[in-house]
């Protein structure tokens, strides 16, 4: 069986890309059905479409209410029957609604070590902090931000000259690497989840 992706991203889709490119081997045992996006004209888009992978755009502004805004995210979603939603930088927090159809199935991507740094800048954070290890977390999400059940984390140094540029370059080749390798454990054997503790394969 094929576990069907859907990828939400807000931005350059670098760790689309990635996972566009694992799963263009059918034995990496998932596909990406649909992209979708809060905004038009990303370049996480246009990847989507040298794919031929079909597109969606749910930009909060186009609804009189953020809860609109949720349902329409999540038929958005649901018209693609997917098994697992992946948050591959997408700069939104979904609601209530989504959460109902999808909570369990929707993992995201952070470049920090949560639960340190939760939320938009990370990288900028975790330099100014002052660590000396950074890294990248992929979580289910939850009603919190980037408070989820850690499913993956791996760590990078934080080197002396480092700018927040550098840092995050060298977190993203580790996150997308984790991103694949993780989401591709997911669909070939499964998860289970005790409390907050993740194990990949049936258990
Ligand atoms: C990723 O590093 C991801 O962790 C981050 O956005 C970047 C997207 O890069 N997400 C967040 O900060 C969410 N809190 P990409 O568009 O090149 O994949």
């Amino acid at each position: 069986m094929t576990v069907r992706l859907v990828v939400l991203v807000s931005g350059s889709g670098s760790n689309l890309q990635a996972l566009l490119d694992a799963t263009a081997d059918p034995s990496y045992g998932a596909s990406v059905v649909a992209v979708g996006s809060d905004r038009p004209d990303i370049e996480g888009l246009t990847r989507a479409a040298k794919h031929d992978v079909p597109t969606f755009v749910a930009a909060v502004r186009d609804f009189a209410a953020r809860d609109d805004w949720d349902a329409f995210l999540t038929a958005s979603c649901e018209r693609f029957a997917p098994d697992l939603i992946v948050s591959a930088g997408f700069m939104k927090l979904v609601g209530p609604r989504f959460l109902a159809s999808f909570e369990g199935r929707y993992v995201n991507t952070h470049n920090a070590l949560l639960p340190a740094f939760p939320g938009m800048h990370g990288p900028r954070d975790a330099l100014t902090y002052g660590v000396k290890l950074a890294g990248a977390t992929l979580h289910f999400v939850d009603s919190g931000v980037d408070t989820g059940a850690i499913i993956a984390q791996v760590a990078v140094p934080v080197l002396d000259d480092d700018t927040e540029d550098t840092l995050l370059e060298r977190i993203k080749v580790a996150e997308r690497r984790q991103l694949v390798d993780t989401v591709g454990r997911m669909a070939r054997e499964g998860w289970t989840v005790n409390e907050r503790k993740v194990r990949l394969g049936r258990g």
